[in-house]
């Protein structure tokens, strides 16, 4: 007589659920094809191999109801319910996909709490920044050996990417999407948030660099403080906001744009914010021929504050307004034309770099 098996031990062998067998059972999906004597349920070895079957097209994501279709009749299209069904599962795996991407900037919208108005502003201008905003390389190799043997690398306010060492692993913070997206394509990961609120876990990184960013920060010292919170080591270039000497020392402050030291007013000092991190601060001179446009580059070539380019690039102009900045690009076409730039400036032409303000703050 052939032997017949428990439910118990059926279940044991399948890895399902009594209940699940009963429940088979009761719908005529595997139905046990005999009972013992005290009327307890048998199952023979073919009811085991259907309820195999029944388990196999389980897995595949068939319903009850096909299951039971495929399994009672073998000339069921199985080939055709399958492309059917993985069509299917190819459409959840979409709006799986489409979910996790929308949960994801669900994350970095609360990373970033409201957008900061410094990225604010790079949503206006930012589009501008790359045509004359770029690593400058002498610079950079300061910067660099200031990051030490850091492995990982955090770039606060990284904007578009100038800076980042290619030879470290770099993670990028950047809250401006304008900035983010003229980013390159072979840039390092960058993650939509604020350097007031870092979303990362302490000590996630072996150094944090910030470039010519902490001035647009709602909150530097907060900022700062984050950045040594999730890094061994810290490096920022920004410049000496505390410095009454910078107005005058630059002559576009001085004699055409008085109105960009207002800009800096009530902005910390550039040792407070050495003191919040223990840094230590080096004065950072610039090279005649800086490779990146910011506002103190073009020391030496007053023409090119004429290009309306190379201001676009800058935030001080827009933030100085119109009125102000046709005022002052009038005022240097004017006295470059008539010798008296030249005048007033007889120091400059023999200078190959310049101390205007700009600091390195190691911690
Ligand atoms: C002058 S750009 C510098 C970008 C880049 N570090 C470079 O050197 O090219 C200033 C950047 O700071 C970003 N920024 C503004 N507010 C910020 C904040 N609270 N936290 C981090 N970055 C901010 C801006 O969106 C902008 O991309």
């Amino acid at each position: 007589m052939e032997a017949h098996l428990t439910v118990g031990r059926v279940a044991g062998l399948t890895g399902v659920t009594v209940r699940t067998l009963h429940h088979y059972d009761e719908i005529g999906l595997v139905r046990p094809s005999a009972r013992t004597g005290a009327g307890h349920r048998a199952y023979s070895a073919a009811d085991v191999a259907r309820l195999r079957a029944v388990l196999a097209y389980r897995r595949l994501g068939f319903g009850l109801r096909e299951v039971a279709d495929l399994v009672d009749d073998p000339s069921a299209d199985a080939v055709g319910r399958l492309h059917r069904l993985r069509g299917v599962l190819l459409e959840q795996r979409d709006r799986a996909a489409a979910m996790v991407t929308a949960i994801d900037r669900e994350l970095e919208g609360r990373a970033m709490g409201t957008t900061p108005a410094g990225a604010r502003l790079y949503e206006t201008i930012g589009s501008a920044y790359p045509a004359t905003r770029r690593t400058e390389p002498r610079i950079a190799a300061q910067v660099w050996a200031a990051l030490g043997d850091a492995r990982t690398v955090l770039n606060v306010g990284a904007g578009t990417g100038s800076y980042e060492p290619a030879d470290r692993d770099v993670t990028a913070v950047e809250p401006s999407e304008v900035m983010r997206a003229q980013r390159p394509r072979d840039a390092a990961r960058c993650v939509a948030a604020r350097a007031e609120r870092l979303p990362f876990p302490d000590r996630s990184f072996d150094a944090a660099m910030a470039f010519s960013t902490v001035h647009h920060w709602q909150d530097p010292v907060a900022g700062l403080r984050e950045m040594r919170r999730v890094a061994r080591r810290v490096v920022v270039f920004t410049h000496d906001a505390g410095d009454s000497a910078w107005r005058q020392r630059f002559w576009l402050t001085r004699d055409y744009l008085p109105e960009a030291a207002g800009l800096v007013a009530g902005r910390p000092p550039v040792h407070e914010l050495a003191r919040a991190i223990g840094a230590r601060i080096t004065p950072v001179l610039i090279p005649w021929d800086c490779a990146d446009g910011f506002f103190e580059a073009y020391w030496r070539r007053p023409e090119a504050y004429l290009d309306e380019a190379a201001r676009r690039a800058v935030s001080v102009w827009a933030r100085v307004g119109p009125e102000a900045e046709r005022r002052a690009v009038g005022e240097i076409r004017a006295d470059l034309a008539s010798g008296r730039w030249a005048a007033r400036n007889p120091e400059l032409a023999a200078l190959d770099a310049a101390e205007l303000g700009l600091r390195l703050l190691v911690a």
